[in-house]
């Protein structure tokens, strides 16, 4: 069975927009209540936070911190974080206002904000159940607490370089729990980067036998030196090599994750564009897992949950983008695309 489930709202949609027009004076008031809001706060952020923001993306980081930060100061964030208003009407605002008045932020970070669950603990509890519900995993326990404080260490010691991910904390704490519960053996990462998804599942189990795989040589660096702070080098291979082919001399794959992305020219072919990639890649690995391996793959999103010409046009893309990878999956995996902020797909090999 291969399924595509989005992630429903926690809430229902405001009875602002269920478009009662007694409520539309009172969303024109609250709307420039926000606008006001915004005008002083953004004044004060140019002021606060800047500077911290610009130099942390020199020295790198999580672009989650970074959102997080900027917007922080924005109500219509605030409330969105807090519950008060849905994704679809948080959507709204960042394409109306949002995306003009934030500075600091470009398109896809600041709409990325609206696909934030609200409680990553809580969606990490849901997408597990699933995931199980479609024997794609067979144990969805989950403990907050025991993520929180492995993670926690790891985020301590882990350090960036100059670069920045767009791995989002709910998307490390799954792969951590998906680790935790399912003790692979032999794990993959074909376009790991500087290893900071990879770190999330080595943290799981540091026994498993783990190969980064990347063709970056800074990049893989960047990653050795993490590792070897966070003491989970051992069994790990950091390997500087194209993935297609490095993975077809690893056998008995338990897990495979894959994160690589080609450029984005229309002067190499097709298949290895941006994320097309996928294609090849999971053809190269696919005779290497085992029956029942694990695969999970970051930047599906499949869906828009919050509405919007944003998130429309990113789905039309990804759709695309994976029109090869799909159907290959199709063949041979159960699947499930999860909508966490980046999108990620979990399957288990039939
Ligand atoms: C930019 S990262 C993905 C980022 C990740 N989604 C994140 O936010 O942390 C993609 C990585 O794929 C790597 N890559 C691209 N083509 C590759 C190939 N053929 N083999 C191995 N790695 C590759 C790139 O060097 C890059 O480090």
């Amino acid at each position: 069975m291969n399924l595509v489930v989005h992630k429903f709202e926690l809430r229902q949609p405001s009875e602002v927009y269920i478009a009662a027009s007694r409520y539309r004076k009172f969303w024109c008031y609250r709307k420039k209540f926000y606008n006001k809001i915004s005008e002083i706060s953004h004044f004060l952020h140019l002021f606060r936070f800047t500077q911290p923001k610009k130099g942390a993306r020199e020295m790198g980081g999580t672009i989650f911190t970074e959102i997080n930060q900027v917007l922080s100061s924005f109500p219509p964030f605030n409330s969105f974080r807090g519950g008060e208003i849905s994704a679809t009407e948080y959507q709204k605002w960042v394409q109306e206002d949002g995306f003009g008045t934030v500075e600091g932020l470009n398109e896809d970070k600041i709409n990325l904000s609206a696909r934030f669950p609200r409680d990553k603990h809580e969606f990490v509890r849901m997408v597990l159940s699933q995931c199980r519900a479609l024997d794609i995993i067979d144990d969805d326990s989950y403990d907050a607490k025991d993520t929180d404080e492995a993670l926690g260490k790891v985020e301590a010691s882990y350090e960036h370089g100059k670069y920045a991910t767009y791995i989002f904390p709910e998307e490390s704490a799954l792969l951590y729990a998906i680790v935790r519960n399912a003790r692979p053996a032999r794990a993959v990462f074909m376009g790991s980067y500087y290893g900071y998804w990879a770190i999330a599942a080595k943290a799981a189990m540091p026994t498993m036998d783990l190969t980064l795989l990347d063709i970056n040589q800074e990049v893989m660096e960047v990653a050795q030196k993490s590792f070897g702070n966070c003491g989970l080098n051992v069994k790990t291979k950091f390997t500087v090599a194209d993935a297609e082919e490095e993975v077809a001399g690893i056998e008995d794959i338990d897990l495979l994750v894959l994160d690589a992305e080609g450029p984005k020219s229309n002067a190499i072919p097709e298949d290895y564009r941006d994320k097309a990639i996928y294609y090849p890649h999971l053809k190269a690995a696919l005779n290497n897992l085992k029956s029942g391996a694990l695969l999970v793959a970051h930047n599906v999103i499949l869906s828009n949950f919050t509405g919007g010409a944003y998130f429309e046009e990113k789905q039309r893309y990804y759709r695309q983008q994976y029109k090869k990878f799909l159907p290959l999956l199709q063949e041979n995996f159960t699947y499930i695309v999860l909508d966490s902020t980046e999108g990620t797909l979990v399957a288990r090999k039939n």
